[in-house]
């Protein structure tokens, strides 16, 4: 009997941190060359900008990948799709000259389907609870709890018979609508039979995309040693199992949970490249050891004489949400959570962005630090510890300084081309990390990236 190649040649990129790392652009370097680009997790919560001819578009649900004309894009099992901005997506790649755009996207009839009452729910939850997650509203989080219990309507569904999608529409929206009428929101009580025209049109519009057989797409790609790249969403500390849960976000978003999504088993990974900043940076709610001071109440920044050291890094590196334009908590590196974050992602390699800004940073900072070990209960640890909820104490990071005035140049591409001070910074994260930093941006386009032999 032939096997099937012993590893597969699938290369999967994961946020390390909380997300908003650039994982698009190391993903979009690796979809050049690819056959096939999958999304596996989250939904129009993720977003990242990418240019064509020139010209910029923020996907939210579309692999980046679609750019490359030889690519085959999947929409996987794992992901929550709001059909109008899919929609969108569609209809603004072909506008701008992406070729092919209905024939090489392939969306999997499992994917559930986020309806405005989705959103409506995010919404008033947030709305109960005394510390809200801070979620970006995009009806992620009772997308999947209507998955979970059992009421959810997946593209399958919205492609029944229009009186058949009524018929579940009504079933999934009977507790919501109770939930909605209990606090005077009678305004967006949902209407079953309004709703089930309206997204079966939908579904109708995405019916040519979508793929009947996707575990037979990654099977065949898998056997026939097509190169896969998987574009992960959101980040270690944002899933719902191990990161800062309530505060994460409402799926697996480390790598088993994307590979899942992804219709991919652990035996078609090729390799785990772990993105992060040389600074790092959290929207939304939850703890966040290494954060600075910054001008920012209620989501806004507010106005200010004298910046904080947040707000330095902030305007520097542009730390605004690209879904909601939050603007982003942000503090100095920490590479304790990378540590631990090292084996349950499988990290073969880190990707670091942000390598010039931090320069820039430095600079006006006089110096930048690094988190290497945290103070917690009284003792030095390394690594992010499990039970902050029991304790009640985040941890304190204890910094390393680097002199942090360095310059990289966007032409350089090589790893001679930057400064050694630069090289320092990046030795100590590979010490404290033990994760080998192969990649490095240096800059905003897709070709400022380093690779390194490591
Ligand atoms: P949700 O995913 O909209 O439910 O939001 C839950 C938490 O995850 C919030 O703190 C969000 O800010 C955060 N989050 C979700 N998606 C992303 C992302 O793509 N980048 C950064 N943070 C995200
Ligand atoms: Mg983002």
């Amino acid at each position: 009997m032939k096997q099937a190649k012993a590893k597969g040649n699938a290369i999967i990129v994961i946020g390390g941190k909380w997300g908003d790392e650039g994982k698009g652009k190391i993903t979009s370097r690796f979809s050049k060359n690819a056959d096939i680009v999958i999304r596996g997790t989250g939904g129009a919560n993720a977003g990242h900008t990418i240019v064509y001819n020139g010209k910029k578009i923020a996907l939210h649900l579309i692999p980046g990948g679609i750019m490359y004309p030889q690519t085959t894009c999947l929409i996987g099992q794992g992901v929550v799709i709001d059909p109008k901005i899919l929609i969108e997506e569609i209809k603004a790649l072909e506008e701008m000259g992406v070729p092919e755009v209905k024939k090489r996207l392939k969306i999997t009839g499992r994917a559930h389907i986020v309806f405005p009452y989705h959103k409506d729910l995010d919404g008033l939850y947030e709305s109960f609870k005394m510390d809200p997650v801070g979620t970006t509203k995009r009806g992620i989080g009772p997308t999947y709890m209507d998955q979970d219990t059992r009421s959810g309507i997946r593209l399958y569904e919205l492609l029944q018979p229009v009186e058949e999608l009524e018929q579940l529409i009504k079933v999934a929206i009977t507790p919501h609508n109770q939930l909605f009428r209990a606090n005077n929101m009678e305004g967006v009580m949902a209407d079953a039979h309004k709703l089930a025209k309206e997204y079966h049109q939908y579904g109708e519009l995405l019916r040519p995309m979508l793929e009947r057989d996707p575990d037979g797409l990654t099977s065949r790609a898998y056997k026939e040693g097509k190169r896969v790249v998987v574009e992960g969403a959101q980040a270690f500390r944002l899933d719902k199992f191990v990161g800062d849960y309530p505060d994460v976000t409402s799926s697996n978003c480390i790598t088993t949970g994307t590979l899942l999504g992804a219709h991919l088993s652990h035996k078609m990974v090729d390799k785990v490249i772990v993105v992060v900043k040389a600074h790092d940076s959290r929207v939304g709610n939850g703890p966040f050891p290494t954060e600075l001071p910054a001008h920012i109440a209620n989501d806004q920044v507010i106005s200010y004489d004298e910046p904080y050291e947040g707000d330095i890094i902030r305007e520097n590196a542009h730390e605004y949400g690209a879904t909601t334009n939050r603007p982003r908590r942000v503090g100095f590196f920490d590479a304790v959570i990378l540590a631990t974050a090292k084996d349950i992602l499988g990290a073969d390699y880190l990707c670091i962005n942000h390598m010039d800004t931090i320069g820039e940073i430095g600079k006006k900072l006089g110096s930048v630090k690094m988190c290497t070990s945290y103070t917690y209960q009284g003792k030095l640890i390394h690594h992010y510890p499990d039970d902050i909820r029991l304790t009640g104490e985040i941890p304190t990071p204890n910094y390393e300084e680097f002199y942090g005035g360095w310059t990289i140049p966007s032409t350089a591409r090589s790893y001679d081309d930057i400064p050694e001070t630069a090289k320092e910074y990046i030795k100590r994260i590979e010490e404290v990390t033990g994760i080998p930093v192969k990649y490095i941006g240096i800059g905003p386009d897709n070709e400022d990236i380093i690779e390194r032999d490591v």
